[in-house]
C-alpha cells in the first residue's frame, strides 16, 4: 500500500515511520506538505497514494488559545483540504481525534457522546471531524495523552517531566484532579496499522492506552521508572491550585478518559495497559 502521511515528523508520526515501514511511505512535514495550502495539497494527487493517514495538527494548547486563527486555518482548513485530496482520489482518509473536543464533565466518554470543546484545540480538532465526516471514506480515531517520539520529539507531559527532573528539580507537582488515557503512540500506530489493512467499517472509533490515570499517577509512575522516587518528592494537587501556581492560559478539563470498548471489540486494538507502554517508553529516557 501507499500510504501518504502528513505531519510524519511529530510524536505519532514517528512512530507511524517504523510501525508502517512494511509499506511504500510517502512521509512528508510542513515544508513539503502544507496542510493549509490547498494547491499544494492537491498537487500530492499525482502521487497517487492508496490511503492518507492525516497527522498533522497544531497540537500546542496555549498556541492554539492565542492564536486561535493559525489553530482553525490548520486544523479545520487542513484536514478539509484533506479531505478533498482523498475523495479526488477515492482513497480512505485516517483523521486522529482528541479526547478535547469534549468538555471533561463526564467520567468517560463514548464515540457518540456530545462533544462541546471548552478551548480553541479542542473546538478546532472537532471541526477537523467535521470536515472529515463530509466525505464517507474516513477514519477519525481519537487518541488520548500522548507519550512517544523520545526526548528529542515529545512535547508532552512525559518529556516536560523528564526536562524537570534531568535540571535537577527536588519537587514536582501532580494533578489529581484531571484524568485521562496515557496513549503510547507505537501501540497507537499499531492500531491504525490494523485499521488501515483490515479495513473495518468507516466512521469514528476511539482508542488510547488502556486504564484511566490521573496526572500525578503518570508522573509518579514516570519518576519511579527513572529511578528518582526517593530524589524528587512529589507533591499532589488539584488542577485549580496547580494553575495558581503555574497558570495554563487554556480552560482544563477534569476527564479526558476514552472508553475504547469498540476498538477492542472490532480485535483491531493494539493498546497495552497504560503502565506496560510507559515502561517501555520509559527505556529511551533512561
Ligand atoms: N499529542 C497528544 O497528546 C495528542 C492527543 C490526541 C490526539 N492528538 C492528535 O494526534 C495527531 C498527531 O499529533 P502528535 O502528537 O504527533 O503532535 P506533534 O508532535 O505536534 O506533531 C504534529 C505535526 O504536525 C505538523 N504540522 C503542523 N502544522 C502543519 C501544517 N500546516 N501542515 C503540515 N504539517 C503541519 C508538525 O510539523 P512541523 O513541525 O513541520 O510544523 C508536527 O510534526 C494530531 O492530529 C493531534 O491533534 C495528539
Amino acid at each position: 500500500m501507499r500510504v501518504l502521511v502528513t505531519g510524519s515528523k511529530g510524536m505519532l508520526g514517528t512512530s507511524v515511520s517504523k510501525v508502517f515501514k512494511d509499506h511504500d511511505l510517502l512521509l512528508t512535514n510542513s515544508t513539503e506538505l502544507d496542510v493549509r495550502n490547498f494547491d499544494q495539497v492537491m498537487s500530492w494527487a499525482k502521487s497517487k497514494p492508496n490511503v492518507i493517514l492525516h497527522l498533522a495538527a497544531e497540537t500546542d494548547l496555549v498556541r492554539a488559545e492565542f492564536n486561535p486563527g493559525d489553530a482553525y486555518m490548520t486544523n479545520h482548513t487542513g484536514t478539509l483540504n484533506m479531505a478533498h485530496l482523498a475523495e479526488t482520489l477515492n482513497v480512505p482518509i485516517v483523521y486522529i481525534g482528541t479526547a478535547g473536543i469534549f468538555d471533561g464533565k463526564k467520567k468517560i466518554y463514548k464515540e457518540e457522546d456530545k462533544a462541546n470543546p471548552l478551548h480553541h484545540y479542542g473546538r478546532s480538532k472537532y471541526y477537523g471531524e467535521l470536515a472529515v465526516k463530509q466525505y464517507k471514506k474516513h477514519y477519525i480515531v481519537r487518541a488520548g495523552w500522548a507519550m512517544g517520539g523520545g526526548p528529542e520529539v515529545d512535547k508532552k507531559f512525559i518529556n516536560k517531566i523528564y526536562k524537570l527532573a534531568k535540571s535537577g528539580a527536588k519537587k514536582l507537582y501532580g494533578i489529581n484532579d484531571m484524568y485521562g488515557n496515557p496513549t503510547y503512540t507505537m501501540d497507537f500506530a499499531m492500531t491504525l496499522k490494523n485499521i488501515v489493512e483490515k479495513r473495518p467499517e468507516y466512521g469514528t472509533y476511539n482508542s488510547g492506552g488502556k486504564g484511566s490515570a490521573s496526572r500525578l499517577a503518570v508522573l509518579k509512575e514516570f519518576i519511579k521508572l527513572l529511578g528518582l522516587s526517593k530524589k524528587i518528592e512529589i507533591i499532589p494537587v488539584t488542577d485549580k491550585e496547580f494553575c495558581k501556581l503555574f497558570p495554563s492560559g487554556y480552560p482544563k478539563t477534569g476527564s479526558e478518559v476514552l472508553s475504547i470498548k469498540k476498538l477492542e471489540k472490532s480485535g483491531l486494538s493494539a493498546m497495552r495497559d497504560w503502565q506496560s507502554a510507559l515502561a517501555e517508553y520509559a527505556k529511551e529516557f533512561i
